[in-house]
């Protein structure tokens, strides 16, 4: 299949001046073939599901893709075409869903649960959905849950046994009940502790560097002869997986974030000259930023990590300020974590999960605004919020609640039939299966040429670049 155009990758780089600079990023579909999108199986599904009762005179249709269907990867005229090959041949995903057949018999089945990484809304509610869906519809009662991440793989401590009375109340808390910590292990200690355990489905919540962990550990399973199926639930606060609409905690993320904005709001148009600034999470995606201000409709200025921009100058973010609370008295400002990192030095540090860590763009910004009004004798008072990790703490609203589910029972299928090294995510409305190497191979980022980026430049008034 043609490959018209090189896959755009990953984030940052350290330029020769040890500056953090942006990358872009985001998967080109283009870039794509079949190949990359072909699911693993521990083995051929031969045993009639459970779920067959659910599935007569099913075929696919606006609501429902069949699964001898394929869910295509372009949703353009224009892009299908640009594949120049037969409809049949365009890159396509397989859908989730339950399948007639499935690869492991439910009563001799054991399967496994580990949450890794940084909190987000609706973890509770992934574990809850997929001991509810393994029991109840496949009869597979045998549910682990590994503790601490990874670390709960190769430490010795004993897994929880998840029955329907320890989740029965778990989807209304945040945070995870069996907690989470970042940083991988070894494949090999880890494939050997689920060997030793039985364990034959394993679900890993989280986010890249997680789901880079599964798919060692489904590697290390294939070469043993295993029959381990590791399918992961994407997680990330930051809604930066590719190929997948919106991660799930995201939307309740970005809700609790209006909040600090609403109070950012109130602080700055109760004083003369007032400016709220709020930083939210959002490492190498402005996302949150975006759509907390999108949802606020009450944002002057939104500054994200893709979009690069200068703070002095008559064109610069500063000046534009100044101009704005001229105009209208006050101003809000909301600024992604890792937007404007190109203004500080990057000294190399990453976290557990091989993160960058980045430097602090609340305060100089603050700084940098009280130090150009005094320069411009005009008055200022800045309120700066941080709500931190008040956005991703809380339990998942309704509308994560329902899309976490639905990922568990989609993940559950996929497991019982016996795909492997996967991830199930929603596309273009659609529940799909994506191999993991694709959903960790880049980056999803908000595209400065984007509509989600014109819907803030249309909402803020602010201008495309501060250069
Ligand atoms: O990766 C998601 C995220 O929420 C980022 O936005 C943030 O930088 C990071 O987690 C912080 O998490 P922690 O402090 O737990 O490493």
């Amino acid at each position: 299949m043609l490959r018209s155009r090189p896959s755009r990758q990953i984030t940052q780089a350290k330029h020769g001046d040890g500056k953090l600079v942006r990358m872009v990023s985001t998967a080109d579909p283009l870039s794509i073939d079949a190949s990359d999108l072909r699911i693993r199986r521990v083995g051929e599904p031969t045993l009639s599901s459970p779920m067959v009762r659910l599935l007569r005179g099913r075929a696919s249709s606006p609501h429902y893709v069949h699964e001898s269907d394929r869910v295509l990867l372009d949703d353009t005229v224009e892009s299908a075409v640009a594949h120049q090959c037969a409809v049949g041949d365009l890159p396509s995903m397989e859908p989730g869903g339950p399948r007639e057949h499935i690869y492991f018999d439910p009563p001799r089945t054991r399967a496994a649960i580990v949450t890794c990484g940084g909190l987000c809304p609706g973890l509770n509610n992934v574990i809850r959905g997929l001991v509810l869906e393994l029991a109840d519809n496949y009869g597979v009662t045998e549910v682990l849950g590994f503790r601490d991440g990874f670390r709960g793989l190769v430490d010795g401590s004993p897994p929880l046994r998840l029955s329907h009375d320890v989740v029965a109340d778990i989807h209304n808390r945040g945070g995870t009940i069996l907690g989470t910590s970042r940083g991988g292990q070894d494949p090999a200690a880890m494939v050997a502790t689920l060997e030793r355990l039985g364990v034959n489905l394993l679900f890993v919540i989280g986010g890249d560097g997680t789901l880079r962990g599964a798919q060692r550990i489904a590697d290390e399973a294939d070469e043993r002869g295993l029959a381990l199926s590791v399918v992961g639930v994407p997680k990330t606060i930051d809604n930066d997986i590719p190929f997948i609409d919106q991660s799930f905690g995201f939307q309740t993320a970005f809700t609790r974030a209006t909040e600090s904005i609403k109070s950012a709001l109130t602080e700055a148009s109760s004083t003369p000259n007032g400016v709220g600034l709020v930083k939210l999470m959002g490492r190498h995606s402005g996302f949150i930023a975006c759509y907390a201000a999108l949802a606020s409709h009450d944002v002057d200025f939104v500054l994200i990590p893709e979009v690069p921009f200068l703070l002095d100058g008559p064109a610069g973010f500063l000046a534009a300020l100044r101009r704005r609370v001229a105009s209208r008295g006050h101003a809000v400002v909301v600024v992604a974590e890792g937007a404007g990192q190109e203004l500080f030095a990057y000294d190399g540090a990453v976290d557990a999960s091989g993160n960058a860590r980045l430097a602090d763009i609340g305060p100089l910004l603050r700084d940098r605004m009280v130090a150009d009004f005094a320069a411009a004798g005009t008055e200022l008072t800045v309120r700066y919020v941080d709500p931190g990790y008040a956005i991703r703490s809380v339990p998942a609203n309704g509308w994560d609640a329902v899309y976490c589910l639905r990922l568990a029972q989609a993940a559950v299928h996929a497991a019982m039939a016996g795909r492997t090294a996967m991830v199930v995510g929603r596309w273009h409305g659609r529940f799909v299966h994506l191999p993991i190497a694709l959903a960790t191979g880049s980056r999803n980022q908000v595209d400065p040429d984007g509509d989600l980026w014109m819907s803030v430049l249309e909402a803020t008034g602010q201008p495309a670049r501060f250069s």
